[in-house]
């Protein structure tokens, strides 16, 4: 039997012609001796009928058909009598009155029905132990779908830019100074091993010094990370480098990118150019350097105002050179002791002391510390937060960078209480973009206890700032972009170092990377920039993340066909897993750890 349409295909036009299918018992009903399956395939769902007067012999083998049996069938389209049409179905006005059927393949039953219901009740551990049944849900098989066709956009539009898209490769060097790796031992040579690639970041540039000019590649990157909603152990990215370009360039470059992205998987058009802020102001205003835009409740600094203040939480914070901050959740006074509290642990999770709060409520602040408050400061904070009846005000009083991240985060629980009490509309089809720059070149590494790049050691200097290299090298500002959507960030880049002296000095000076594991590191990238290298930059967007936003998929996870959980296993092959001795020997590998 011959497929002629798929199961999705069928509508009004097709009364009366022949047609064979073929596809997955998705539902069998049984009416008054009538058999009844929805048949499914990849495009969609067919009602088959199976009559006894019609053809006894397929009714027969009907009655044996079960959930997700494998199945081909000819017969007529027909039309279905009235009251039984579908219009929530696209071939709901139609049916296929089988003449023939053929079992190609039994199913076990399976775990969970294969429908959104049954996916949803499934849990994600038993949905990934089964993935070839998961994917088979008409929702997952439209991600997967639509990332080909976000995948398909990428690759068109960077062919019609002049981007080659050149494979690098997997097998890479160890480079210790970004995320944690994942490390390959060499058989051949003993003791020696191979790194799979955080990014292809170092071969892009050498593709540059190459004079091929223009490169893109959907680059399969691994990191060794702890692993959350929006991060996998292996995850893709749209990898970005070009020669002979500026910053506005490359902004102009990604705009274009975006727009075509979205009017293809989306049809809608996205207003260009994206708003540009400078980290610091994404800091003060938003407390994050991902900021989510579509809402307010802005960081409002308070330093000045309690600089001399009573209450010595605040004064202290202020006196040891800190800032005093706070925000606004305009409306949620009503907020439960429990949920301040809740609030209060994720605040200490992030590092602050505590949490003081006011809620204006009755006509009165209500908080364990206005008494301290003089009523100059009780003005101050009333006009600078437009406090009104029914306000939460939330503080944060500590060193700089803890209050941003502190009330950053805040900031973002809040906004998820007020959307949930519906006092916050923050619509997910709402796009802000915004490009956040000028970050610092380096940052201070609390825990290594120097200066690290805060980016990758390769992003260039601002011009008018290399001076500052010598004297205050903190103050320099790297050629750095993020790309941020909805407080998500999407993508990140740089214009590139591409002179040898000053790509040592950074290593050495700046970094300070002892000139002995600078050469062995990247000694060759430094002699291929002796060698007239193009300025460069480039620019790499998380593919997943991207699909994950397009389809209003809640983690990357739902858009990626074969994912790992949190504990970086995948639970279809169950892997990782041990393996032979002989194999470890070869490897020149002995396992201490006890597994
Ligand atoms: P960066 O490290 O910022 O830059 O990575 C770029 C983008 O990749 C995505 N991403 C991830 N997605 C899923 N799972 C992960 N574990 C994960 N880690 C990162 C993010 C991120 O913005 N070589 C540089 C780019 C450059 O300078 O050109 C780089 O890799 O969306
Ligand atoms: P305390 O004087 O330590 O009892 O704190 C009084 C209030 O201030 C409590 O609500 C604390 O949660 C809060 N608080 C303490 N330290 C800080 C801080 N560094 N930033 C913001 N609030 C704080």
């Amino acid at each position: 039997m011959k497929r002629t349409h798929h199961c999705g295909e069928l509508r009004g036009t097709h009364i009366g012609q022949k047609v064979s299918l073929c596809g997955w018992v998705h539902v069998r009903r049984d009416h008054g001796g009538i058999i009844f399956i929805d048949l499914r395939d990849r495009e969609g769902v067919t009602q088959v009928v199976f009559d006894p007067q019609h053809n006894k012999a397929s009714w027969e083998l009907a009655q044996s058909l079960r959930s997700e049996f494998v199945i081909a069938l000819d017969g007529a389209v027909r039309n279905r009598p009235d009251g039984t049409k579908n219009p929530k179905l696209p071939t709901g006005e139609i049916e296929v009155l089988v003449h023939t059927l053929e079992i190609l393949n039994p199913s076990d039953t399976p775990p969970f029905q294969i429908d959104e219901s049954g996916g949803a009740q499934a849990g994600e551990d038993l949905r990934l132990q089964y993935r070839y049944l998961d994917l088979r849900r008409p929702a997952m098989a439209k991600n997967m779908r639509l990332r080909h066709q976000v995948a398909k956009a990428v690759r068109d539009y960077f062919d019609d830019h002049g981007f080659l898209e050149i494979e690098t490769p997997i097998l890479f060097k160890s480079t210790p100074e970004g995320a944690r790796e994942y490390l390959v031992p060499s058989r051949v040579n003993p003791g020696k091993f191979y790194a799979l690639p955080q990014s292809p970041q170092q071969f892009k540039q050498m593709l540059m010094v190459a004079g091929m000019e223009r490169y893109f590649q959907l680059a399969k990157c691994f990191r060794d990370e702890d692993l959350r909603s929006d991060r996998q152990p292996e995850f893709t990215q749209i990898d970005v480098e070009m020669s002979f370009l500026t910053r506005e360039d490359m902004y102009a470059l990604i705009e274009g990118l975006l727009a075509h992205v979205w009017q293809v998987a989306r049809g809608e058009k996205l207003k260009t150019p994206f708003p540009r802020m400078p980290f610091i102001e994404a800091m003060e205003r938003f407390g994050s350097d991902k900021p989510d835009t579509r809402f307010g409740i802005e960081l409002v600094d308070l330093t000045k105002d309690f600089a001399q203040s009573k209450f010595k939480v605040f004064r202290g914070a202020v006196d040891s050179g800190g800032v005093v901050k706070a925000i606004n959740a305009k409306g949620l006074a009503s907020a439960t002791q429990g949920q301040i509290d809740a609030l209060t642990e994720t605040a200490k999770s992030f590092g602050a002391k505590g949490l003081a709060f006011i809620k204006a409520e009755g006509g009165q602040w209500k908080s364990p510390i206005v008494k301290f408050f003089s009523d100059a400061e009780k003005k101050t904070l009333a006009e600078k937060l437009k406090i009104e009846e029914g306000d939460l005000i939330l503080f944060g009083a500590d060193k700089r960078e803890i209050v941003w991240e502190v009330l950053g985060r805040i900031r973002l629980a809040v906004a998820d209480m007020l959307k949930k009490e519906g006092k916050l509309d923050v619509r997910d089809d709402q796009w802000n973009f915004l490009w956040v720059v000028d970050f610092p070149l380096i940052t201070f590494d609390q825990e290594a206890n120097h200066y690290v790049a805060s980016h990758h050691p390769f992003t260039a200097p601002v011009a008018e700032d290399i001076p500052l290299l010598d004297t205050e090298p903190t103050k320099v500002r790297g050629q750095h972009y993020d790309i941020v959507l909805n407080g998500v960030e999407l993508g990140g880049g740089s214009i590139r170092i591409h002179q040898p002296d000053l790509q040592k000095k950074v290593f050495e000076q700046v970094l300070k990377i002892p000139p002995d594991i600078a050469e062995s590191r990247f000694g060759y990238m430094l002699q291929a920039f002796r060698y007239g290298a193009p300025p460069h930059g480039g620019i790499a967007l998380g593919f997943d993340r991207l699909v994950a936003i397009l389809c209003g998929a809640g983690n990357i996870r739902d858009v990626i066909a074969f994912p790992k959980t949190a504990k970086a296993v995948d639970l279809m092959t169950n892997s990782p897993s041990e393996v032979e001795p002989k194999q470890l020997r070869d490897l020149h590998i002995k396992v201490e750890a006890e597994s």
